[in-house]
């Protein structure tokens, strides 16, 4: 029977596009599965997203839509997107699925059948941000106010009445599977989990009010709570199986979940590794097979991220521009899975040139065109044993390494493969032996190359689908070779079997960049710089950039590009030191934002809380007086401000303004 491999990724949540990060998470698991799949174990990729909780909720809400109708326009550009980008899942979850729903309620149901669900006043603080329960060690203070370090602003203060998961029963049972080798990799991820059961764990709230959040799942039997989102989140890895009840069932859907392994970055490691592995003991199921947790892509140091605009990196834009699979290579190459990697645009273009162009592409080209030329594109089957023994060692080798989850060695154990074949052409000089002995002189060194560009082919396809079926098909082969490993020690594989058909001109894989199209390329793909001058202070001064302008006015779309929003002041102070300066705390309806403007000789800081104002929310962030000033508001008058501009009635946070 095949060996099963169950791998999945975070479910996504839907308050942003793919990006770099998450890109890079899903198309690591995508070569994982294609791996196993190609060698013939029983594999099943899931990916998927996150819908519920407070901050879909609250983003639907500024959008004026219903989150539902939200959430499928998020979902149906994931799903086009990860087509796009070669993402090979066998199941796409939503949480928002009916299926989804049975299987949280089921989960719910045996977690409450264990005695470990419990009613009782819940009194702290939540991250919206996180969508989790902050403690007093979890803060960091900001004059008076409490943030969370993560996302950079206040966090919120909860009183309600909830239910508790007693997960505070479940440290030992999680201790000892953290000594189960390879349960949670690497080593250094376990060893901090560890330390944080160790330092004691508490139950923790698992639903909430649906007066204050709505957008979830209902607790069963109780009409005035719904289960919290990472409750509901975490057992989406069992909906795709049919539910706790089908895995509690000896069979298909239990083996399985036997052979699960999450594929995560650290920022939900605790989630993955505490929460849930409890909440499985606590319905009476097994844990999964293992946890991978890998690090942070950074741009310039700072974590990508959709709340950073200066972190943008756009994989779908690169892809278009570069294609698909040279990205895909890229971060699967570049960066060791475990570690933190920053990405640099440079990088991803010398890549390109020397391992895609120089070092791969020649090699097929090259035998390629010496096969037309000297044998006319027939390159018979080889019964020497030029390739058998090495090319077995080495297959080995990328096996363990694709096994083990370490796909940028992989790579790099089969570019040493792919330098030693052009080496071996430059030392046999096929040109010279045609000279000395005509076609068939060429014909054992070309063979040698045709077998290896096979092998390579097959090694490379779980990164590079497609290149690896073009390469194929380019030596005259069929191209669904690549779907499968090279065969063991045993294995006619390990020769070149002959083409099927002369091979036609060949084709480069990757075109070579002139220096002028590297630089148009880095240019377009960069977010814009930060500007040197910022305007923050200067209310009144609205007007749009003057390359825009022209005798006849601003176009609309160059007006629609300022993104006007309506803001609630939640607080105000003035700056210390400063007579004209006051730091406001405006509240757009997905989150809070701090902006320094000057108007303090019109306004005292009493007078502005509660109010609602024009908010400039797509300007530059900028530093004034040690502050991250985070866009404008607006008000009329020059550098002595007359007046803010205001709303004729109360509108919600966030609405637009046009
Ligand atoms: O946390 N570097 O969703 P999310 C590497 N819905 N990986 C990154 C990254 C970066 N800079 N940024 C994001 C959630 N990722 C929950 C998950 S699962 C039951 C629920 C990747 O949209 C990485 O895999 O915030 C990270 O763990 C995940 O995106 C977080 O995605
Ligand atoms: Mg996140």
């Amino acid at each position: 029977m095949a060996t099963p491999f169950y791998i999945t990724t975070p479910i996504y949540y839907v308050n942003a596009l793919p990006h770099l990060g998450t890109f890079y998470t899903t198309v690591v698991a995508d070569a994982l599965a294609r791996f196993h799949r190609a060698v013939g174990d029983d594999t099943f990729f899931l990916t998927g997203l996150d819908e519920h909780g407070q901050k879909i909720e609250r983003i639907a809400r500024e959008r004026g839509v219903e989150p539902q109708v939200y959430c499928d326009g998020i979902a149906a550009e994931f799903q086009k997107t990860w087509a796009r980008m070669g993402v090979s899942n066998d199941d796409f979850i939503r949480t928002t699925s009916a299926r989804h729903k049975k299987a949280v309620a089921e989960m719910w149901a045996r977690m409450h059948a264990s005695g470990d669900i419990y009613p009782a006043e819940y009194d702290g603080m939540y991250c919206v941000g996180c969508e989790d329960w902050k403690s007093e060690d979890d803060v960091v203070l900001d004059g008076d106010e409490k943030i969370c370090p993560i996302h950079r602003r206040p966090v919120e203060r909860v009183k309600e009445k909830n239910w508790f998961f007693r997960l505070s029963r479940y440290a030992d049972y999680l201790l000892e599977l953290y000594d189960r080798p390879g349960f949670i990799r690497p080593e250094s991820r376990r060893n901090e989990v560890a330390s944080f059961v160790r330092g004691g764990l508490k139950d923790i709230s698992v639903s909430r009010m649906k007066k204050s959040v709505s957008w979830g799942i209902p607790v069963p039997g109780d009409d005035d709570h719904v289960i919290y989102v990472w409750i509901d989140a975490l057992t989406n890895y069992l909906t795709v199986l049919g539910g706790p009840e089908a895995v509690a069932q000896p069979g298909p859907a239990r083996t399985r979940w036997e052979a699960a392994h999450h594929l995560i970055a650290k920022d939900i490691l605790r989630f993955h590794a505490v929460y849930w592995p409890a909440m499985l003991k606590s319905a009476n199921l097994p844990p999964p097979a293992g946890i991978f947790c890998h690090g942070y892509l950074t741009v310039k140091g700072q974590k990508i991220s959709k709340s950073m605009p200066a972190t943008k990196v756009d994989p779908v834009m690169i892809a278009e521009d570069l294609g698909v699979e040279p990205l895909r290579y890229f971060v699967l190459r570049e960066y060791s899975l475990g570690g933190d990697g920053d990405f640099t645009y440079e990088a991803l273009l010398q890549r390109y040139e020397s391992e895609l162009g120089n070092d791969l592409g020649n090699l097929l080209n090259r035998t390629v065109s010496m096969a037309r030329q000297y044998l006319g594109g027939t390159i018979a089957k080889s019964d020497g044993d030029l390739l058998g023994g090495d090319l077995h060692a080495r297959a080995t080798e990328v096996r363990n390494a694709w096994t083990s989850f370490q796909p940028s060695i992989a790579l790099d154990l089969i570019w040493s493969c792919v330098r030693d074949t052009n080496a071996h052409i430059e030392t046999r000089k096929p040109w010279v032996e045609f000279k000395q002995l005509g076609g068939a002189g060429t014909q054992d060194t070309l063979a040698y190359c045709c077998g290896w560009l096979r092998a390579i082919a097959k090694m490379i396809h779980p990164a590079m689908p497609e290149t690896a079926r073009n390469i194929l098909r380019q030596l005259g082969r069929d191209s669904r070779e690549a779907e499968t490993w090279i065969a063991d020690s045993s294995g006619l594989e390990l020769f070149w079997p002959g083409n099927d058909r002369p091979m036609d001109a060949p084709q480069p894989l990757f075109p070579r960049l002139d220096p002028d199209r590297k630089a148009a390329l880095i240019a377009k793909w960069m977010p814009a710089a930060t500007p040197v001058s910022p305007a923050p202070t200067e209310p009144g001064k609205t007007t749009a950039t003057p390359s825009a302008a022209t005798a006849d006015g601003i176009d609309k779309a160059d007006f629609d590009r300022a993104e006007l929003r309506a803001a609630k002041v939640v607080a105000c102070e003035r700056v210390p030191k400063t007579e004209k300066l006051l730091k406001l705390t405006l509240d757009i309806g997905t989150e809070q934002r701090t902006v320094i403007s000057g108007i303090a000789a019109a306004y005292a800081p009493e007078a502005l809380i509660g109010r609602t104002v024009i908010y400039v929310a797509n300007l530059k962030p900028a530093k004034i007086r040690g502050v991250l000033s985070q866009g404008m508001i607006l008000a009329a008058g020059d550098a002595d401000v007359l007046a803010l501009a205001a709303l004729d009635r109360d509108v919600a946070p966030g609405t637009r303004i046009r």
